[in-house]
Order: structure tokens, then sequence, then C-alpha cells
């Protein structure tokens, strides 16, 4: 079930104080156990137990019998407690429509002072082994790993977003909470989406900002036509929480993959050649 503006704007505050109670106790337990919930919510046993049966019914909690009777945080409970703090931030004043939903994401439109954009990183659930490949950095004895995965993706986006926004063209980051970035809308279409009357500037100029990007550390490692965008004017990189640094191991294959999808597009699509070489020498320098 999809998370809609709807089933937050309905959310009593006893439905917020139970999921904030069952994040917290997930520390300690796979399924938090009812009586535990009545216990840290010091509500009474009936309203915990109402509220619960509202929440599941909203799809942000899931109940199991085995291996005990207890409850979990799912996606849509998880991305609530962020956005309601959003709310509560004064950072947005009503959550718009979903308007991207990507193996690893959920984008929506938002308004804070104007239109921004909200991205729900979700990382995960579906099974915690699937979570656990490939990312070395989850403690072994993460209960919920997904929570962690999607908290620690949403911190990487950010931390380029930061890092970038003065110098390459990026969303400016606006707040980030958990595993959701409030970040500025950019009004334009993807190059997947889009017609471009001048492609050849539009591919120097996104040669030009991965070379600043990569000189102040940050190679993206999924650029595509997918994760570029035009606003008509100009060109805007976006989706940064797989970045690498350029001491990292695989640097150079993750660079060279970047640049060869770019490369490939505009051929594709425009009918232009690029040469590889000459390509990587202008963004690394050498
Ligand atoms: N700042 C933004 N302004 C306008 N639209 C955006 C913005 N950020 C994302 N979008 C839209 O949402 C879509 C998905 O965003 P993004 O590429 O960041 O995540 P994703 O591709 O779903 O993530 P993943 O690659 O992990 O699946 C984009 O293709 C774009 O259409
Ligand atoms: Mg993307």
């Amino acid at each position: 079930m999809d998370l809609s503006a709807d089933h937050i704007k309905t959310l009593h505050k006893y439905e917020l104080r139970i999921l904030q109670s069952i994040e917290y106790l997930m520390n300690r337990y796979s399924w938090v156990p009812e009586e535990e919930l009545v216990r840290n919510t010091r509500l009474s046993a009936n309203e915990v137990h109402f509220r619960l049966s509202k929440l599941m019914k909203k799809g942000m909690v899931r109940y199991s019998q085995v291996p005990y009777p207890g409850y979990c945080l799912v996606f849509n409970g998880y991305d609530t407690i962020a956005i309601t703090h959003l709310v509560k931030k004064g950072i947005i004043s009503s959550l718009g429509d979903c308007i991207g939903e990507g193996k690893e994401s959920r984008v929506y439109e938002a308004l804070g002072t104007g239109p921004i954009i909200l991205k729900l990183h979700r990382i995960g659930q579906r099974s915690f082994q699937t979570v656990r490949r490939g990312r070395s950095y989850l403690p072994e004895k993460q209960h919920c790993p997904w929570v962690f995965a999607s908290h620690y993706s949403a911190e990487q986006e950010y931390l380029a977003l930061n890092a970038l926004k003065s110098h390459v063209k990026v969303p400016t980051p606006l707040f980030m909470n958990r595993n959701v970035i409030a970040m500025a809308y950019i009004a334009g279409d993807r190059l997947a989406d889009c017609s471009l009357e001048n492609p050849r500037k539009a591919f120097d100029d996104i040669i030009a900002q991965v070379g600043i990007a990569y000189r102040l550390g940050y190679i993206h490692g999924d650029l595509s036509e997918y994760n570029v965008m035009f606003d008509g004017e100009e060109i805007w990189i976006i989706d940064w929480p797989q970045w690498v640094s350029p001491d990292h191991e695989n640097a150079a294959e993750i660079l060279n993959h970047d640049l060869e999808t770019i490369i490939k597009f505009f051929h594709r699509r425009y009918r232009f050649s690029s040469d590889m070489n000459e390509v990587r020498s202008l963004v690394t320098g050498c």
C-alpha cells in the first residue's frame, strides 16, 4: 500500500506515539511485544490494541505470530515518523503526489516555502540477507537492517548534496530526518524523457559538472540519462546516494562506467561520438 498524504493527515497522536515507540523498541526486539508497547507508551492496553489495528490498516506496521507475537515497523511507518518530523519543523506544510518510484526510493512532491521534493530512501526489507549483501557497514546484530541501511543511504546522499551544492548543479538539500531528504524541486525532465536542442552543450556541461564533483572528492556512481535533468536551460545531476571518493579501490572502474553510460546515451539518442580517453582526462585532469 502506498503512503498517502491522507494517511499522515489522519494519523492520531497516539498512533504517532506508538510508531515512535516501536521504532525505539526495535533496538531491542525484532518483533515488539504488545505489552512492551503498553509499558513504553503509557497508554491503556485497549488503546494500544485499537491503534495498532489502525496502523496495520494503513500499512505502517506488521504483525507476526512467529517466533513470538509482536509488531515491527515497515517503510510506510518509518517514512511517516520522518515526514511528521519535517512537518513539525515547518519544512513542509503538505505532502503531494508520488512522482517517482525507483528500486530504492520513493520521490514525493511537497509544499514548503515553495515546491519541494521529498526523497524517501527505501533500501531492502524484502529479505534481511539481501540488504546485508554488499553492505559491509551494517552491524552484525542489527534487528532491522533496512532501517539502518535506508537511513545510511539518505545520509550519504545528503552529505554529497551539501558538499556539492555551491559548486555543482545539484538540487539544494534543505533538511534530512531518518531516511527522508527534503530538497529543492527542479522544474524539468530527465534526459531520458526530453529532446535537447543543443545536445553538445548539454553533454559538455555534464562532463564539466562531473569534473568539478570529481575534484571535490565525489564520483556519482550511478550516472545515466535517468539521473540528469534538464530545465530548459541547464542540466542538473540528481540521485547521489551511491557516490564514491576518488580514493575508493574501484574508483577508476566506477568513473569509467559513469562516463561510458553518458557517452553511449548521447551517441544512441543524438548520434555524436566522444572519445572516452579525452572525456576521462577532462574529468580527472590527467
Ligand atoms: N529535486 C528533484 N526535482 C524534481 N524531480 C526530482 C528531484 N529529485 C528526483 N526527482 C524525480 O524523481 C525521480 C527519482 O529520483 P532519484 O533518481 O533521485 O531516485 P531513484 O532513481 O528512485 O533512486 P534509485 O536509483 O535508488 O532507484 C527522478 O527521476 C526525477 O524524475
Ligand atoms: Mg534515479
